[in-house]
């Protein structure tokens, strides 16, 4: 029998972390022929390169090179090359992963085609649409034939759609592997020069950065928390526009204990949770790699789309609440934080699971 041709999505920064471990497990495996498409939805170095790199993986084999735009521009943009892909290469399967525009254009374009999709980190949902991932995700899971998921709450979530229990797979958490894969190497890179303790920052969600207001919010929320930890804060590309437009760039870097870094790459983001006393975010992604650290995590949004981490691990959602963000991080610099476990499945071998369960999709129908 042929081997199947599994085209592989990414796009955007955290989805290279999820197709690491697929593109490894795919690979070392008969019957399956690996395509890594690239849309470009990211495409600087540090959004992206950078990524390939650190996790060992080849170049993409394709990089449609879409670029930045609005989500229409982008998603449109992104159908139509990945189509015109789709007229000169055969694909047996797509898999997208996550939540970002790259997953939603490649998953519609498949399965306009007949071609199935696989939707690695389904069915997980923030019921706050007006997040662009929230529509993402529902559209997504709606037109997938397997879904992948990361956490037990995802399948009811996924069965009140009116998705087929037979169509969902809990796999497990495929970023947690990466994140286990590479442990030890980014222990042993050297810290960035940081004071420590430290916590660290991240921040980039629309609804947090876009809006002046929320912005501004959010800025003197930091200051406030620097006067009881120094804060290391990679700034994201978005993030840093915004800091700029608004003129709270110059705030930040005139408030005391606050040290503001380019984005990192792979390796030195983990070293740097590796070392933080405690994680304030609203990524999804850290929320997650956060809670199989066993590190402190205030997430600054109003909900979280990854219950467990809350129900299971160090997440505490305090939105951009500035007493309550003080008071649960004084609470952790006194040692009195929540204490977390590793949710079930999040143990380095998800995308193992997901490569055997493509295996016996392929079995059946063959
Ligand atoms: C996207 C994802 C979001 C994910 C985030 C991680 C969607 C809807 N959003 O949001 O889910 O959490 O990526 O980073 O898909 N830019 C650069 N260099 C790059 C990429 C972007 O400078 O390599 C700048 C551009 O000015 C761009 C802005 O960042 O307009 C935002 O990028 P975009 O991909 O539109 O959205 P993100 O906020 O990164």
């Amino acid at each position: 029998m042929a081997d199947k041709r599994i085209m592989l999505i990414s796009g955007a920064r955290p989805n290279f972390m999820k197709i690491a471990p697929l593109l490894r497990a795919l690979d070392a495996r008969p019957g399956f022929t690996t395509r890594l498409v690239h849309t470009g939805q990211h495409y600087d170095e540090d959004m992206a390169q950078s990524f390939f790199r650190d996790l060992g993986m080849r170049p993409p084999d394709i990089d449609l090179e879409v670029g930045s735009a609005s989500h229409a521009v982008q998603t449109g943009r992104i159908m139509i090359l990945f189509d015109e892909l789709l007229d000169r290469e055969h694909a047996d399967l797509v898999l997208v992963v996550g939540d970002v525009n790259s997953t939603i254009a490649c998953a519609l374009v498949a399965v306009k085609r007949g071609i199935p999709v696989a939707h690695v980190e389904a069915g997980l949902r923030s019921r706050d649409r007006a997040m662009p991932e929230e529509i993402n995700r529902i559209l997504t899971d709606s037109i997938s034939d397997l879904l992948f998921t990361t956490e037990e709450s995802a399948a009811p979530n996924l069965r009140a759609e009116g998705i087929a229990a037979e169509k969902i797979h809990f796999a497990g958490n495929v970023m947690v592997d990466t994140l286990f894969h590479h442990r030890r190497e980014a222990a042993g890179i050297p810290l960035p020069a940081v004071p420590e303790p430290f916590a660290l920052v991240t921040l980039h969600r629309p609804s947090n950065v876009d809006d002046p207001a929320s912005l501004q919010r959010a800025v003197s929320i930091l200051a406030d928390s620097a006067r009881t930890i120094p804060l290391v804060f990679p700034v994201h590309p978005r993030t840093a526009a915004k800091l700029r437009e608004t003129g709270l760039r110059e705030t930040l870097e005139n408030t005391p204990g606050v040290h503001l870094l380019p984005p990192a790459n792979y390796l030195t983001f983990v070293r740097l949770l590796l070392a933080a006393r405690v994680v304030l975010t609203d990524s999804g992604g850290i929320q997650e790699e956060s809670t199989a650290l066993g590190i402190p995590c205030i997430t600054l949004r109003e909900n979280t789309e990854r219950p467990i981490t809350v129900s299971e691990g160090t997440n505490e959602v305090c939105g951009l609440d500035r007493k309550k963000i003080a008071t649960v991080l004084a609470d952790i610099l006194q040692g009195r934080g929540k204490s977390g476990r590793i949710p079930k499945l999040w143990d380095g071998k998800a995308a193992e699971r997901i490569a055997d369960t493509l295996a016996v999709y392929f079995d059946e129908r063959s």
